[in-house]
């Protein structure tokens, strides 16, 4: 598929104006959303632990995952690439900030659309990619998880993020929100169910080594009551293990080609 201009412009100008508060989803505030973004870091920074040597990030946002992974010192180098400039401003402070100068001075930050993106030596492969919050905003999973596939290394991974379809109240969240969406934002977002995730895993020569499920995911809860939802969240953590409506899903090449 081509890349449409019209509509990676509008997902720039989402995440150039929504960056801080972005941001903000990651601080411990007793909200929901908060709960499952700090769930989201904590699950995919376990899962990194698995890899080192080369990371990349191809849609990085404001930059605290990536800065996690990073601050444990595993990695000796780093892409962290984000379509949004304003993004990428944040992460830049996040790397002031929080990395020490040996690990920040081995991090390269690049603005570009991820289906533009050709590392400067076509040689380059990483041992683990990030690709959280993104598929979404793109529609184009197969042809995203072709592109990343070519960017591993062998026996590297990718640590892919997605809300799930197969859950009630992504569906209710959807039925209510998707014109809306459409309409503020000039876009619609894509969602995909497990079974969506694991046949472009396949199409595109991956196999899920692992997933995660989390987040109770009460479609409007922060909106009712964001600490009451924030209390629901910790209550049914074990539940949403099995159901939840989100999922990490830890990936790898199938070794077939
Ligand atoms: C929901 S945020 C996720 C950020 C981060 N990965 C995280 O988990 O917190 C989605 C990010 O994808 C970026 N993005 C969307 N489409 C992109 C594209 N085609 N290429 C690169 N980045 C893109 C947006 O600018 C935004 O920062």
């Amino acid at each position: 598929m081509q890349n449409d201009p019209i509509h990676d412009e509008a997902v720039r100008k989402l995440f150039n104006e929504s960056s801080e508060n972005y941001a903000s989803l990651f601080l411990p505030k007793k909200t929901g959303k908060n709960f499952a973004f700090r769930k989201r870091l904590v699950l995919v920074s376990e899962a990194a632990q698995q890899a080192s040597g080369q990371l990349f990030d191809c849609a990085t946002g404001s930059g605290e995952v990536s800065t996690a992974i990073l601050a444990k010192g595993r990695f000796e180098r780093a892409t962290l690439l984000d379509i949004s400039p304003r993004m990428l401003d944040l992460v830049a402070k996040q790397i002031n900030e929080k990395l020490a100068r040996n690990i920040a001075s081995q991090i390269e930050l690049i603005r570009e659309n991820i289906f533009c993106f050709a590392p400067k030596d076509e040689n380059c492969k990483y041992d683990c990619i990030l690709c959280l919050g993104l598929i979404a905003h793109t529609g184009r999973l197969k042809e995203l998880l072709v592109l990343l596939r070519g960017l591993l290394v062998k026996d590297g991974i990718i640590l892919l993020q997605s809300t799930l379809l197969d859950h009630f109240g992504t569906r209710v969240e959807r039925f209510f929100s998707e014109e809306r969406f459409f309409r503020k934002h000039g876009y619609k977002i894509t969602y995909y169910r497990h079974q969506d995730v694991t046949s472009a895993c396949a199409d595109a020569g991956l196999e899920i080594f692992a997933h995660k499920r989390f987040s109770l995911g009460l479609p409007f809860g922060d909106h009712f009551w964001g600490w009451g939802n924030y209390q629901l969240e910790l209550f049914f953590q074990r539940w949403a293990e099995v159901h939840g409506s989100e999922a990490i899903y830890v990936l790898k090449a199938d070794g077939k080609a």
